[in-house]
């Protein structure tokens, strides 16, 4: 039976989504991605070179793949032609292999400028935006005043792209906003013109359900479940359904037609931007999960916060979205920890729950159960075998904890670094 399986974040994103599935797309011959935008920075390393991909999905670098960006996308022409080309630049065609559909829809400059101008009204409060358009995109797409990469094809595109702009310009006025859009503009305009000439635009979902019948199909997510915009911890999250749930609004595929959902997670947790993060360290180990695991985003290159494993977190985002199986990416950042923790419940007012809370604010004490650390160098490892007894002590644990089996553990970001399991 062909099968869509989707590979979610299940912490707060840059958990390595896009190591995996560069992965597992030799298994695959169409990587599609479902929701999210420019936001995401997913990165790939492989015959010493590294590429971060924004919009692209992450199949592109095997041969014969075909990548689908989907309805529920949000695209920025610029961005994407610009991936296009440095792709392109290391020797990888891209014709024919990149789909995008009609339906999903287009970052206008102006939604990035508004991006900025909600951020800067919010002061303190501030979500800590990648600043690439994505939640006024997603308001556009739901108030039902979006452009879509179809109306690209369309003799009124430039109409609606004026209608669109203009709606916008008032409402940076009414922000008191200072903004000049004419430079943006122009190389917006010039990157409209090449996706028209360049690019496949497609009418997705029936690609999508025709491609199903003749294979399997690997769903790439983008964020993580803790940023969803229902179950995330909401306003600090992003615009879209960053579960599972999302890979069928997001490309127009049945429930039913789900396989295997992938969760990846790090062997601790990292988060960019504002809102809660109860594991969060301000010490030394924190600083040195930062520099060993070189914990700057891929897309904004700010520093992420780091702190230790959340299982209270992580069965949540298990139970959203039904993972499957997990795959955990970088044990090797703690090769040279004495004692690893991980929290297993959280104390809120004395009491101990195993549920994450409605309230963002709401003071939360972790609970941790410590466990050793291997303090060997793991990248090295390629089975099970050779991994140290700490380390498969750790996954074990956490196998016990979620229900679920760990199927994968990554020791470097290297398309070979990986253990199969
Ligand atoms: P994504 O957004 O989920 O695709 O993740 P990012 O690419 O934003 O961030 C993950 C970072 O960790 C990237 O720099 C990867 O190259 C790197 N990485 C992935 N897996 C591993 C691993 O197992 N070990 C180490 N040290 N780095 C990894
Ligand atoms: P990948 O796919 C990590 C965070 C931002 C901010 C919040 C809202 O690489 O895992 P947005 O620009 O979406 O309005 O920002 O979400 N954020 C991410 N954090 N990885 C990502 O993507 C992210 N995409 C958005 O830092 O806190
Ligand atoms: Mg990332």
């Amino acid at each position: 039976m062909k099968k869509v399986d989707v590979v979610i974040g299940l912490q707060w994103g840059d958990e390595g989504k896009g190591k995996i599935v560069d992965v597992l797309t030799p298994k695959y011959k169409v990587v599609a991605r479902f929701q999210g935008g420019p936001n995401a920075g997913h990165t790939l390393e492989f015959d010493g070179k590294k590429m971060v991909l924004h919009t692209v999905p992450s199949g592109i670098f095997r041969e014969n793949s075909i990548n689908i960006i989907g309805n529920g996308v949000v695209v920025d022409p610029v961005i994407l032609m610009d991936e296009i080309k440095k792709i392109n630049a290391i020797g990888v065609p891209t014709a024919g292999k990149i789909l995008l559909s009609k339906k999903a829809h287009l970052i206008l400059p102006t939604h990035r400028i508004l991006d900025a101008a909600q951020e800067a009204a919010k002061g303190g409060a501030k979500i800590g935006s990648t600043l690439k358009g994505i939640g006024p995109a997603y308001t556009d797409k739901v108030s039902r005043s979006g452009l879509r990469a179809g109306d690209v094809l369309r003799p009124d595109f430039s109409q609606k792209y004026a209608a669109l702009k203009q709606k916008h310009v008032a409402l940076l006025k009414q922000l008191g906003y200072p903004f000049s859009v004419e430079e943006q503009e122009r190389e917006w305009l010039q990157s409209i013109e090449q996706l028209r000439g360049e690019l496949t635009i497609i009418d997705s979902e029936y690609e999508v359900n025709e491609l199903l019948k003749q294979g399997s199909i690997l769903a790439e997510g983008a964020q993580g479940s803790m940023l969803d915009v229902d179950f995330g911890s909401y306003p600090f999250v992003t615009s879209s359904s960053t579960v599972c749930a999302g890979a069928c609004t997001g490309l127009g595929v049945a429930p039913s037609s789900i396989g295997e959902v992938i969760g990846i997670f790090k062997a601790y947790c990292t988060r960019v931007g504002s809102g809660p993060f109860p594991t969060e360290l301000h010490d030394e180990v924190g600083a040195q999960l930062s520099r060993q695991g070189n914990e700057f985003g891929s897309t904004t290159g700010r520093a992420r916060r780091c702190g230790w494993l959340d299982l209270v977190a992580l069965r949540y985002s298990i139970m959203v979205s039904g993972a499957t199986q997990l795959f955990m990416m970088k044990a090797d950042v703690m090769d040279n920890f004495d004692a690893i923790r991980v929290c297993v419940a959280y104390r809120i007012n004395g009491a101990a729950t195993d549920r994450y809370p409605y309230e963002v604010d709401t003071p939360i004490e972790p609970v941790y159960e410590e466990f050793r650390g291997w303090k060997k160098p793991v990248s090295g490892c390629r089975t099970e075998k050779d991994l140290p007894q700490e380390l498969l002590d750790y996954v074990k644990f956490i196998e016990l904890q979620t229900g679920v089996p760990v199927k994968f553990i990554s020791v470097g970001p290297d398309r070979s670094e990986t253990v199969l399991r």
